[in-house]
This record gives C-alpha cells, structure tokens and sequence, in this order.
C-alpha cells in the first residue's frame, strides 16, 4: 500500500526549488490530489489536465480564493467568494470571449513582427553592455528588462518608470504564490498600489484620445461600452503582471539550461532555427507559470477523484508537462520532438496564453543574440543561482553567468 503524500510538501521550500520528484509521485500515486483536509485539490496528468481546461462549466476561472501557507506548513484558503470579479483570466464564458476580443487582435503574430526589430535593438543593446562586464547577474541585466519594456510599449504606456511597473507586476504573482503568511498575503492585497493608479490615470488619457495600441483598443472597448473602465483598467494589470514576470521566467530558464549544457549551446550556434524548438523544450521543462487555479460551482469528478463544489483545484502545469505518459523521456530536452508546442506552459482550451507569440518571440531574438555573441555561457561558479519562492512562478531571482566572447 502507498502512504498518504504528505500534504505540507506541496508548499515545502525544497519541494519548490526542486519539485520534478513530488510530481512524479503525483502521477504515479494521485493524479488528481487533495492536499489532505483542505479542500485545495492539484491535477498533475497532461490528460487530466487538459480535460480540466476543457470542462469550463466544473471548473470555473472565477477566482474565488487565494492561497497562504498557514502555520501547519499547509496550504489554506483566504475566500472572498465572487468578490473578486470576473474579467478576462478570471471570466468564465460568456464574458471571457468579450474581453478576450478587446485585447487579441493586438496580440496576433502579425502585429508582433512589428515590434522585432524594437526587441532586437534591446537585446543587441543589453547584451554588449552585459559582454563587457563578462560576469553578469542575467537576470538584472537583460532577463527582468526585456519583457516589462515590450509589454509596456506594447500597451502604449506613456513615460513609464520600469522599476515601479516591475514591482507591481510581481506583488500581483506574490499574492497567487501560496507561500505567504496570511498576515503577508493580507498587508500585500491591502498595500496601496500607486501604480494601479497611474495605470488608471493612463487610461483616463487614452479615453479621451485612444491610439492604435493595447491601451487604445481598451479604451475603446469602454467607450463602446463593451465594458467598464475598472475591467479594462483590471485587464491592462493583468497584461503587466501576465507578460512580464512570465517571459522574464521563460529566458531565465533557458539561460540556465544553457549554461549546464555547453554541448547544446554549440549545437543551436551551429543551428540558430532550431532555438524556438529549444524555447518550447525550456517551456515545457520549466513551466514559467507551474500553476493556475479554477474553482467548483458544484460537485463534480476528474479521473477517479470526487471533487465536491467549493473546492480549489490547481493545474500543475509543470507537472503535466513533465508526464511521461505524454512525453518520451520527459526530463530531457529533445529538440527532435514530433510537435515541439504539444506542451501545456501556455495553457490549453479558451484561456490559452494570448501573449505567447510575444513570449516566443522574445525569447527567440534574446536567446539568439546571446548564442550569437558569446562562445560560451556558464554559471558563475562563486555565486548559485537562486529560484524564487513560489508556487506560481518559476523564476530565477538571481541568475548569475560568466558570458566568454573567445
Ligand atoms: C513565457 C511567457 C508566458 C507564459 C508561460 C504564460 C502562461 C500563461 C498561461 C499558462 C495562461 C493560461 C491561464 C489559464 O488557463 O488560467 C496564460 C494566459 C494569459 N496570458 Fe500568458 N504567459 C506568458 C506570456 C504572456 C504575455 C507576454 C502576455 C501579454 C502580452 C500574457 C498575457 C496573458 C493573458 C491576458 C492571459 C489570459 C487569457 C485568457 O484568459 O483568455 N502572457 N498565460
């Protein structure tokens, strides 16, 4: 008989550094688990996984809760009911689709080929800056800026200040980590946020005069009354913290993964159209987002488990993109992969990632100048990388590399 998994390792620090073995013990033992006595369930199979996404009305993205690790070591559940509204990531249809169509048609391939050359000056830019300090932290450097730069842009905010909009994009994942005090995750939901309030002055402006950017097509989302300004003013901070700290995620990653492996790194030199292969491999290895998080109108099952209304279920999106059963080898990168975008780092289903072709491509043009530009990336052996404690992302907090040029 196997043992009951333990329920305070989901939120174990070293579980979260490292927790590929956890959700091996997952599929084989609990593919859909509850985290004992709490009503928090987690969904670790691709199958079941992309199932979950597909069964929208059991398993609703009506944010309903948020999770703190209480005193046990256990995850446990602040609830603010429907509170919390519903808009875009947080809407169930038939709302979603009408704030999903605000915002997508400025986020298609075509308008982001656009934005290329922009990403390449950036890129070309940090890293000569980066080569001639040799050592560098990559993620101060290049990793944190890149992404919050281009969604800013993207968005259209005029005379942004980076720093303040990255503080508040990663106060608003701190809240979803689940590794907080309850006292910390309450001083944090509660702090007043002066950027939320830039954010609403800058679509103040964009009502009057909407451009042709993100914030523009807000605005006239609102002025038609297609909704109200605190969603739109909700749906630009979910861009901000969406698309920065994830793709910051992504090329951090990637550069780690690189760093341990000098073989592949020769290897994409020699074959630069093969790193977006290698962008997906490092998405499915090292989900930027781990997790997302749906809840239960009313009684339902997955697989085998009974999961009664009220509950909290997780998706593990960097358990399921680990899953055997799915993947060949799944701990190994494997650039020869039959459909390298099989994975689930994106989503699935009506809520799939809208950022994704500016995440990829991204992490296309900063991957491949970085290769271009170097002969060899490796960490920096004084100083080990560090992860950030959360059971959202997936980030580097410090990423240290030694970047050699010959
Ligand atoms: C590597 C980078 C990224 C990763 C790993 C990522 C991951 C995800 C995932 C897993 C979802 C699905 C949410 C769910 O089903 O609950 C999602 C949705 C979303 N992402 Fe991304 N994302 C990334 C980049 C971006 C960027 C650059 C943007 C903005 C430009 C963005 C904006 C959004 C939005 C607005 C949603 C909600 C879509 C909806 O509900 O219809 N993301 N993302």
């Amino acid at each position: 008989m196997t043992q009951e998994i333990p329920g305070t390792l989901l939120l174990d620090p070293q579980v979260i550094d490292d927790p590929y073995p956890f959700y091996r013990r997952l599929h084989a033992e609990a593919p859909v688990w509850e985290v004992p006595g709490t009503g928090v369930f987690t969904v670790s199979t691709f199958e079941l996984v992309a199932e979950a996404v597909g069964r929208v009305g059991d398993f609703s993205s009506n944010m309903t809760s948020l999770l703190y690790r209480d005193d046990a070591g256990l995850p446990a559940r602040f609830s603010f009911g429907d509170a919390g509204g519903q808009v875009l990531a947080t809407a169930d249809p038939p709302l979603h689709a009408i704030h999903r169509g605000a915002v997508f048609p400025e986020l298609v391939a075509k308008r982001m080929r656009e934005l290329e050359p922009v990403i390449i000056d950036l890129a070309d830019g940090l890293v000569t800056t980066a080569l001639n300090d040799g050592t560098v932290e990559f993620m101060a450097a290049i990793g944190n800026i890149v992404p919050m730069t281009m969604i800013s842009r993207l968005t259209g905010f005029r005379d942004s200040n980076l720093d303040d909009l990255w503080n508040s994009a990663v106060n608003g994942t701190r809240m979803l980590g689940s590794t907080l005090s309850f006292d910390e995750l309450i001083e944090i939901a509660t702090s007043g946020d002066t950027v939320r309030a830039w954010i609403t002055d800058q679509l103040s402006a964009a009502l009057k005069d909407p451009g042709e950017d993100l914030l523009g097509a807000v605005a006239r989302s609102v002025i038609d009354d297609v909704m109200s300004e605190q969603e739109g003013m909700i749906i630009l901070t979910t861009l901000l913290s969406a698309g920065g700290e994830t793709t910051t995620s992504l090329l951090g990653n990637a550069v780690r993964i690189l760093a341990d492996n000098p073989e592949l790194q020769e290897h994409l030199r020699q074959n630069p159209d093969q790193i977006p292969t290698f962008a997906e491999e490092a998405l499915r290895l090292e989900s930027p987002f781990r997790y997302l998080m749906r809840s239960v109108p009313k009684d339902t099952t997955l697989g085998s488990a009974a999961i009664p209304a009220g509950s909290t279920v997780l998706l593990l999106w960097g358990a399921a993109n680990r899953d055997a059963a799915e993947f060949e080898r799944p701990d190994e990168i494997d650039l020869g992969r039959r459909i390298p975008r099989r994975h689930v780092a994106f989503g699935r289903g009506i809520h799939t990632c809208v950022g994704a072709p500016l995440a990829r491509l991204e992490a296309r043009i900063v991957l491949g100048v970085l290769l271009q530009r170097t002969t060899n990336i490796t960490l920096e052996p004084q100083h080990r990388p560090s992860w950030v404690t959360s059971l959202l992302v997936r980030r580097h907090h410090e990423l240290p590399v030694r970047l050699q040029v010959h």
